[in-house]
């Protein structure tokens, strides 16, 4: 029986087999001098004679020999060396972006000024439009407590989200926010609001509701929520 071959084979049977493809031999022979592809990848004559011999001992390769060089194609079972190595590169490249993630913290009462934003004419009418419910007048905050939803949460500053716009009225500036679709607890729809500018820090989560969560799911200070919060538009 044949010996496993090494790493090494492998690699240079596949970077070898990457160029004939390259010039053509996947799909019909190719007539080549050894010096040509040896020049093209960068290797002695003699490897390339070797690596070839190599090819067309283990089938994945058709190689005749003629006057002013040699006529290859590639098999079918040299086509699926190649394969592997591409199914492998296009889940990597064409893996969609993520479109969720998962954020869990504990509920906590904060000043009662979320009623306050929430239920601002020019916020509702945006918070109806953009997110497609009436908010439930306040926000239910949630105090992120370790690294991983930290790092979590942290991926939402790398998203547009849903735009919330700010305005100014004769008394005061109003500012922009973001949100982000969200599932809490695995069952109650919501979406996560993050002021452009707020006076809390990144540990906490405000979300907005067609309901009353508290209510809804139970909750008192103190208790765990989960949040799937949806990066993307789906
Ligand atoms: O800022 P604070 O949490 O004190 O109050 P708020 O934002 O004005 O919200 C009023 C109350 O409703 C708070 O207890 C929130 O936790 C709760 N709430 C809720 O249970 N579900 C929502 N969708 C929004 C707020």
């Amino acid at each position: 029986m044949d010996p496993l071959p090494t790493d090494k084979e492998i690699e240079s049977q596949f970077f070898t087999l990457y160029n004939l493809a390259e010039l053509g031999a996947r799909d019909k022979t190719i007539k080549i001098s050894t010096k040509f592809l040896a020049e093209k990848m960068g290797l002695s004559q003699q490897t390339i004679s070797r690596r070839l011999i190599e090819l067309e001992k283990k089938g994945l390769i058709q190689k005749t020999a003629t006057r002013d060089g040699c006529l290859i194609s590639l098999t079918k079972q040299g086509e699926n060396q190649l394969k592997k190595v591409y199914t492998v590169l296009s889940t990597i490249f064409e893996q969609k972006r993520p479109v969720s993630v998962t954020i869990e913290g504990t509920v906590f009462s904060g000043l009662g000024e979320g009623a306050y934003y929430v239920t601002r004419p020019h916020y509702r009418k945006q918070f109806n439009q953009k997110l497609g419910f009436d908010p439930y007048p306040g926000t239910l905050n949630i105090k992120i407590t370790n690294d991983l939803d930290l790092k979590m949460r942290s991926e939402l500053d790398a998203y547009d989200g849903i735009m919330i716009e700010g305005y100014t009225n004769q008394d005061r500036t109003y500012g922009a926010g973001k949100c982000f679709k969200a599932i809490i607890n695995n069952r109650e729809k919501g979406a996560v609001v993050i002021a452009l500018r707020t006076h809390y820090d990144n540990s906490v989560i405000e979300v907005l509701a067609p309901t009353n969560l508290r209510q809804r799911l139970n909750l008192k200070d103190g208790h765990k929520v989960k949040l799937e919060v949806y990066l993307t538009e789906t």
